[in-house]
């Protein structure tokens, strides 16, 4: 398959320019200006052109949930949000805690075919809170560990899972929650479950990832460890940074206060932030009305973070790529995220200019639940391509 994109505005992590990509078996085969090829050919002109989204932290429900999401909705739900790679969390029905569930979400992502599906496995077996043995079974597909949900609230057993994971290299992923705090107070449950994962991954040097980082304080450990030459990432979310407490929506972690999202901005603009996730959190209206916490945010995750980062806070828009592209690819050990000879042809192109109004009811996704109805955001994503290939066109 060949595809060549022309005259458009080309912006990746390490530059912004105007010329044409050539795609061809599925892979970047060449880039320059006023290339001549026998193929489909895409106009790029008033167009930007960037490497396509990865998202390290997305639920999509299947097993066990999948009147919430599927795959299949959760695929299509990515590729009109600009996303060709996603790593699924483990909280479903039963828990991701072998190789047989994570083969089989594998199976079914690879027969749809719209988006590259790593799944993440749980740190303990069934969420159990202390079995860690099934960590010997897993095959180097598995990339990261995550009890994403809650937290493996028991310090030695997540000492030892770290260890294990090291060895093995697989990333532990902390969704930092303290459950014995969460009740008095979220924020210093984020805060003091932040410091102890921080804590024993200096004390094991195992990789770990922070997921959805909402706090000052949290924000702050990250960057103080990060100093120290630890190996550690983190992510944040879009709704941690556009949205202030004002907003009452139910989310884990909560909405915070202004203080927080000045200071998460400012921390991505000094580059402490790896990466953007959705945490793509989709629930039926009815779990929503009983309390279920999440937002259904993949579709929406780009145009929120240009608006916000790029043209309200002066973001250069090849540092958003960073954050959403390169960054979350290296993570998970993938050949994309960068508009590079050689990489996965794996791109989405955008009207930067397009305003658009979030609808929940609009959502491919099954999930319509967002804090974000009603609201205008810049950029639309027009097409995502998928290794040269069309996996989602705007009409
Ligand atoms: O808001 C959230 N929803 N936070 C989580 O950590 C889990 C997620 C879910 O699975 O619905
Ligand atoms: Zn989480």
């Amino acid at each position: 398959m060949e595809l060549l994109i022309k005259g458009a505005r080309v912006v990746d992590w390490r530059g912004d320019f105007y010329g044409d990509i050539y795609i061809k078996n599925g892979l970047i085969n060449e880039i320059g200006e006023d290339l001549k090829k026998d193929c489909k050919v895409i106009d790029g002109q008033g167009k930007v052109v960037m490497p396509a989204f990865v998202d390290l932290h997305v639920h999509f429900r299947e097993p066990g949930f999948t009147y919430k999401e599927d795959i299949e909705s959760g695929s299509r739900a990515a590729v009109r949000g600009g996303y060709t790679a996603v790593n699924l969390m483990a909280n479903t029905n039963p828990i991701c805690s072998n190789m047989e569930v994570v083969n089989e979400v594998i199976t079914r992502g690879e027969k749809i075919n719209l988006v590259d599906i790593h799944q993440t496995v749980s740190i303990t077996k069934d969420f159990d809170g202390k079995t860690i043995s099934h960590i010997d079974t897993l095959e180097d597909k598995v990339k990261i560990m995550s009890e994403d949900g809650k937290e493996v609230m028991n310090s030695s057993t997540m000492l030892n899972a770290m260890v294990k994971a090291k060895d093995k290299n697989i990333i532990v992923m902390c969704h930092c929650e303290n459950e014995e705090l969460v009740a008095l107070d979220t924020r210093l449950s984020e805060n003091t479950m932040t410091w102890r994962n921080i804590a024993l991954a200096k004390y094991t040097k195992c990789p770990i990832h922070i997921a959805h980082v909402s706090t000052k304080e949290a924000m702050e450990y990250i960057i103080d460890a990060k100093k120290g030459g630890y190996e550690i990432t983190c992510e944040v979310a879009p709704h941690h940074i556009a949205l202030t407490d004002e907003v009452e929506y139910r989310v884990n972690p909560p909405i915070r206060k202004e203080e927080d999202v000045n200071f998460l901005i400012k921390a991505i603009q000094d580059g402490w932030v790896d990466a953007i996730a959705t945490d793509h959190a989709p629930h039926s209206h009815e779990d929503k009305l009983k309390g279920a916490p999440g937002i259904s945010g993949i579709e929406t995750a780009f145009s929120i973070c240009y608006t916000k980062l790029v043209v309200e806070e002066g973001l250069s828009l090849s540092k958003l790529s960073e954050i959403m592209s390169k960054n979350p690819s290296n993570i998970m050990g993938l050949n994309k995220g960068e508009i590079k000879i050689g990489l996965e042809g794996d791109l989405v192109i955008i009207d930067l200019e397009k305003e658009i109004e979030i609808q929940g009811k609009k959502f491919i996704s099954k999930g319509k639940n967002t804090p974000f109805d009603g609201m205008k955001f810049k950029g639309q994503i027009l097409k995502t391509i998928k290794g040269g290939r069309i996996v989602y066109d705007y009409r």
